[in-house]
């Protein structure tokens, strides 16, 4: 691949954008309007120049992998890209619209993917101008640093689509594990009940925020407790996989908690919005309750 064009350019888009650039392909980054893909690769800058400080890049190296980032406010130049990623907020909705879209651009040798985290890649490829080149592609977060890459074709994917989708995620350093297209893939359909039963135990006052997330930090040896992993992740996110989950089973298990809800319908999404189970106004997250 020698150029990719991801749409969405949050925190995963931002991830995704930066670790191709770094491993020497082109990048187009787009989001709602040029201005938040501006915003995403003047972050992506600080992530490079803290990893220059850090002595795992050099400055010329940072400056190279910027200098492959270009923000746009439309798709009209994707018909230069081998692969657009799309990386935008997990609603079917908004990702069906995003694929009609830059269908109208997609060349005829290129492959369109999703970094959705649960929904099911066969539907959303009925909106993409080829199924046959229509794939799931699900990085982890912090993309850099996560090494795997999920690839889930879907009922219509081609073998080809599958085999160059594999090339490209290990070509930036990545093992892959290849799913089959059922709710959540392999690792959210594990990682998300969790996250959910943390704040079902949270809401039945078993134990408060801190220890819930400390006892599996100790306990589990985790890098971090759910509740610290679902601010990270991003509240939304985490109750949009979750309702993928529950409405394409229809398995009470996966029910919302419903102080996820609440959370989210005040708006406090995790660290994207400063406040989630933790407040992140100070120097150190503060539990909440
Ligand atoms: N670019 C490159 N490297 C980065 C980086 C970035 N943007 N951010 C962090 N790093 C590197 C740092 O350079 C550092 O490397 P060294 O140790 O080699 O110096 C390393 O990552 C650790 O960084 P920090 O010291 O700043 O932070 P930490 O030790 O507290 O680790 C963490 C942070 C890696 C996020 C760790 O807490 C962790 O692994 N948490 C769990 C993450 C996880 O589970 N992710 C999956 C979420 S689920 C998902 O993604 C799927 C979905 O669909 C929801
Ligand atoms: P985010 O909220 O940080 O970013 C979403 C971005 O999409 C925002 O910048 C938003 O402006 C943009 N967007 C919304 N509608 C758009 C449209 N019509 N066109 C272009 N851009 C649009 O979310 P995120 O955490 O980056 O998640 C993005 C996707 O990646 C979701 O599908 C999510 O499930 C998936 N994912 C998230 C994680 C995670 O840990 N957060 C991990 C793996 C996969």
């Amino acid at each position: 691949m020698r150029t990719v064009a991801v749409i969405g350019a949050g925190q995963m888009g931002s991830g995704i954008s930066q670790q191709v650039a770094q491993c020497g392909i082109k990048v187009l980054l787009a989001d709602i309007d040029v201005a938040l893909a501006e915003k995403a690769k003047a972050n992506i800058d600080k992530a490079l120049t803290r990893l220059v400080g850090r002595e795992k890049l050099t400055p010329a190296e940072a400056e190279a992998a910027l200098a492959r980032i270009t923000p746009v406010g439309d798709y009209a130049s994707f018909t230069e890209a081998d692969l657009i990623i799309e990386a935008a907020t997990e609603k079917e909705e908004v990702k069906r619209k995003i694929f009609e879209a830059a269908g109208k651009v997609l060349r005829e040798d290129a492959i369109m993917a999703s970094n959705t985290s649960s929904i099911p890649i066969t539907r959303m490829a009925t909106s993409s101008p080829d199924p046959k080149r229509f794939i799931g592609l699900h990085f982890f977060n912090p993309v850099p640093v996560m090494g795997l890459i999920e690839v889930i074709p879907g009922l219509a994917t081609s073998a080809e689509t599958v085999a160059r989708t594999r090339a490209f995620a290990e070509s930036l350093g990545k093992q892959v594990v290849q799913a089959e297209d059922e709710p959540g893939f392999v690792v959210n359909r594990i990682l998300l009940p969790m996250i959910n039963e943390a704040v079902f135990v949270l809401g039945q006052g078993t134990a408060n925020i801190a220890d819930i997330d400390k006892g599996c930090r100790l306990g589990l040896n985790h890098p971090m407790g759910p509740l610290e992993l679902a601010d990270f992740v991003g509240l939304d996110t985490c109750l949009d996989i979750v309702k993928v989950l529950y409405n394409t089973t229809g398995d009470s298990k996966y029910r919302p908690a419903p102080l996820l809800v609440k959370y989210v319908e005040a708006g406090w999404l995790g660290r994207k919005t400063g406040r989630g189970f933790y407040d992140y106004s100070g120097d150190t997250p503060q539990p909440t309750r």
